[in-house]
């Protein structure tokens, strides 16, 4: 069986879709006291079905705004309840899907789409590259003390969670963003609510208050305090801070928690300074490195002239866009921007590998070496590294 039809689904529908993907998925289906969260987390007309006739695959989608280096912010989607029923797989549902998806939000002009992958190899083939990643830190509370030159930080509010979705949605739209970062629809708060909700100890956050009001937020919850003797450990979900100062006062209340034997942060940026503030740094540990978002570069053009550029000699890029071919191209990237050129390219390159360079995560150089970027000016690696590096590491710290 082969023929199958895609079709936008209607909201009565969106249950449907959660149903099927959570199986895919091997969870079961939500509950109605978890669908009443739930069901808040689809935008309508934002989910696709395959059908043929019954559902048998489903991705949808939520609308956003990206920030990209440079702190411009274009419109994006993320990408998120993508399955296909376990007897129908491999035999293009999932293609069909994609396409369909990118082709709409090519015509409604979205620039970008983002998205976590259950497994690697699936979306490179879609256009998608890894384009963040994080790392997970456990800070063991009973030793680690920060340093006494760190800021001292500024007051701190702690919020239950019905006040903390009232509040932190708002401090989070009026902090400046690192690339990558995507802004929080609605939708994305329903599903942290949901998650928050479900946790058997409360979740609580706290917000620091800087000069100018509210500039940084915590969000956590505590698991382990079951039982004696306990073992607590403080589950850090969500960490956003506007300031040196913030940050290191959200750590230091953090760390001084009674009752709490390890704070545990995961889906930290890279550079995520927290080993700095520590007067002991092996009090803290990285616990492993993953992957983040993948990035669709879905308008080319208006991606690469969006961001900002590093300082160095203009290289050209010439990229190949097979699902959507009006991407492909030689685009020349300068410090002063960029766009599309006829000029003789220096690097060549699928819309893959260039999402995966766009938001500075891995260097041309680098993916030149592992042979995915031909290069046709020796020149060219070196100028594009300094062309497309920036000053933070890139970083959502989003998840859906
Ligand atoms: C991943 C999934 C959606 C793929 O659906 P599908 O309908 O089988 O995919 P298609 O038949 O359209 O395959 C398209 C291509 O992707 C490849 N592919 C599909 N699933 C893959 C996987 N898990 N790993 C590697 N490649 C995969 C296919 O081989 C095919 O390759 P080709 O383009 O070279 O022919 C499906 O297997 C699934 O539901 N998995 C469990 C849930 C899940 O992981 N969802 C993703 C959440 S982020």
């Amino acid at each position: 069986m082969s023929d199958f039809e895609i079709r936008t689904l209607d909201t009565e529908e969106h249950r449907a879709v959660s149903n099927l993907f959570r199986e895919t998925v091997h969870m079961p289906p939500s509950d109605d006291a978890e669908w009443v969260y739930a069901a808040r987390y689809y935008q309508p007309g934002g989910a696709l079905g395959a059908f043929d006739p019954e559902l048998i695959g489903t991705a949808r989608l939520f609308d956003a705004e990206l920030t990209v280096p440079g702190g411009a912010r274009r419109p994006t989607v993320g990408v998120t309840s993508v399955g296909v029923r376990a007897d129908r797989t491999r035999r293009g549902v999932l293609r069909a899907l994609m396409t369909a998806q990118l082709e709409d939000c090519a015509a409604r002009g979205v620039v970008f789409a983002n998205l976590l992958a259950s497994e690697a190899g699936i979306y490179g083939r879609f256009g998608y590259g890894l384009a963040t990643r994080c790392r997970s830190y456990r800070v063991d509370a009973r030793r680690a003390r920060l340093r006494p030159d760190a800021p001292a930080g500024g007051d701190l509010e702690l919020l239950d969670l019905d006040r903390a979705l009232e509040v932190c949605p708002g401090v989070y739209d009026g902090l400046e963003r690192r690339p990558g970062m995507m802004s929080r629809p609605e939708v994305l708060w329903r599903l942290y609510e949901m998650q928050l909700r479900r946790h058997t100890t409360p979740a609580k956050a706290v917000v620091h208050h800087g000069p100018g009001g509210p500039d940084g937020f915590a969000v956590y919850h505590v698991e382990g305090a079951t039982a004696h003797p306990w073992t607590t450990t403080l589950e850090v979900s969500d960490l956003f801070a506007g300031s040196a100062t913030a940050y290191a006062g959200l750590w230091r209340f953090l760390l001084g928690i009674d009752l709490v034997d390890r704070v545990a942060a995961e889906s930290r940026p890279l550079d995520d300074p927290i080993e700095l503030l520590l007067a002991d740094h092996r009090s803290g540990k990285v616990e492993g490195i993953s992957d983040e978002h993948w990035l669709r570069l879905v308008d080319v053009g208006e991606a690469l002239s969006a961001r900002a550029y590093g300082h160095a000699d203009p290289v050209v890029v010439e990229v190949t866009d097979p699902l959507l071919p009006g991407n492909s191209g030689a685009y020349l990237i300068t410090p002063d921007g960029a766009g599309r050129t006829d000029r003789p390219a220096g690097l060549r390159m699928d819309v893959t590998t260039l999402a995966m360079i766009y938001l500075g995560t891995w260097t041309p150089s680098a993916l030149a070496d592992a042979g995915r970027i031909e290069v046709r000016d020796p020149a060219a690696p070196a100028a594009a590294d300094l062309l497309f590096g920036t000053r933070v590491a890139a970083w959502s710290g989003s998840y859906f």
